[in-house]
């Protein structure tokens, strides 16, 4: 290709460049709308489980009362992690983040469920089943056992009676969730599963290409989730709020902020150039829970800062995303900043997965290009001449 052809295709941060065909989900940011599979997720937000969006996403449908039935027992009984993976954790460090002790117990979890090595990617509906399995029903437990066992106390074994969002809820702090609890992390869950080529799934699937094993491909995504222009958003969200203080104080803050060229955590997006859906329902499911658990200062502070930044961020674009108010809920839900990340890990392993799968029957490894722009036929200088 010509250098200038080369230029002409170059988009840093690959911006409005396709890399691949999907059907998993789609986006229209110019109006905020978000679809699995076609459907939209308000409704999946009202109507689905977790589980339920997880097999559609996984599978490309909605599934039968049977696939639902066995798809959601088999994946309570997938929920318990090795004792020797336990025992890896212990090691870790006291101040290690749950996000890195994550992608490291996730990594691990390869050298215990090995699989075949095939040149042509092939591997058994089986075989990708007990993957999906192993992964959406024991990323749960790793996190809640590395919470607590940070803290000195023992991991809470799983309860195969409870959903995917209670178990989970259940075992971060070893009390039965509320129905409203449990739903509204239900929800979370739902609305955080999936989303396009976002960075963390576009390592899923270049890890994937070289038919590197699925759990190294989510071990890579973790590693790219933990990132603050990414997953990480939401934690920087609740120090700001933190550090604002009080909502008398949220028009200073942002005006210094603005003024120094500095950014917002959770506002802005790469596709949204609206208030993200997601941050929409993200919202109302805070309000509602404040019915049940009372008002908390910090939701002032954070709709006060979205209603100020109305007029000057959001006419460019820059509006609330995801991370905006996710925090705010699992606070609420007595969740410690540090695993605000990991929850979206354990929500969005579904679409990493669904990715995966997709991407086993396309087999072209990814290799994009760069444009040089260093130097060229110099010369070796010897140590005593530099
Ligand atoms: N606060 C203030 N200004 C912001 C902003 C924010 N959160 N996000 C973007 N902008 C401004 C940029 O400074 C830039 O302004 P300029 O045109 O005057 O230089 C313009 O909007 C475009 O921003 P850019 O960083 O190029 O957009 P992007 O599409 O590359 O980045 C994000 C998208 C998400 C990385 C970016 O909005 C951001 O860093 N947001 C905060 C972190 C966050 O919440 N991440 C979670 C995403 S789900």
């Amino acid at each position: 290709m010509a250098k200038n052809q080369e230029i002409a295709c170059y988009s840093p941060g690959l911006a409005g460049i396709p890399v691949t065909e999907s059907a998993i989900s789609s986006v229209d940011g110019s109006i905020g709308h978000l679809e699995y599979r076609g459907i939209d997720i308000e409704q999946l937000a009202e109507k689905s489980s977790f589980e339920e969006t997880s097999f559609l996403l996984i599978y490309g449908h909605l599934p039968s009362e049977a696939e639902l039935a066995e798809f959601t027992n088999e994946l309570h009984h997938h929920r318990r992690i090795k004792f020797r993976i336990r025992d890896i954790m212990k090691c870790f460090p006291e101040s290690a983040h749950p996000m890195d002790s994550l992608q490291t117990t996730v990594a691990v979890m390869g050298m215990f469920y090995p699989l075949p090595h095939n040149l042509d990617g092939h591997l058994s509906d089986e075989h990708v089943r007990t993957v999906c399995l192993n992964l959406v029903g024991k990323l749960p437990t790793l996190v809640a056992a590395h919470a607590r066992m940070r803290r000195g106390d023992d991991p809470i074994p799983p309860r195969d009676d409870l959903s995917h969002a209670g178990n989970f809820l259940y075992m971060l702090t070893g009390n039965e969730p509320t129905l409203l609890m449990e739903r509204i992390m239900d929800v979370a869950m739902i609305v955080h599963a999936e989303h396009t080529l976002n960075a963390s799934t576009f390592s899923t699937i270049v890890t994937a290409s070289t038919l590197a094993d699925p759990y190294t491909c989510i071990s890579a995504a973790i590693g790219s989730l933990s990132g603050p222009l990414h997953g990480g958003a939401n934690e920087d969200v609740l120090h700001m709020l933190d550090e604002i203080g009080h909502v008398n104080r949220a028009e200073a803050y942002l005006h210094d902020k603005l003024e120094k060229k500095e950014k917002i955590a959770g506002l802005g997006h790469r596709v949204y150039k609206t208030k993200d859906p997601r941050a929409t329902l993200l919202q109302e499911l805070y309000v509602e829970l404040t019915k049940e658990m009372g008002e908390d200062p910090t939701y002032e502070i954070a709709s006060r800062i979205e209603e100020l930044s109305r007029s000057t961020l959001g006419a460019k674009g820059i509006c609330p995303n995801v991370d905006f108010y996710s925090g705010i809920v699992y606070r609420k839900l007595g969740i410690p900043t540090d695993l605000f990340t990991p929850i979206f890990a354990v929500a969005r392993v579904s679409g990493w997965l669904a990715h995966w799968r997709e991407q086993l029957g396309v087999s072209r490894i990814f290799r994009p290009m760069q444009i040089y722009i260093g130097e060229n036929g110099q010369n070796y200088v010897p140590m005593d001449k530099r």
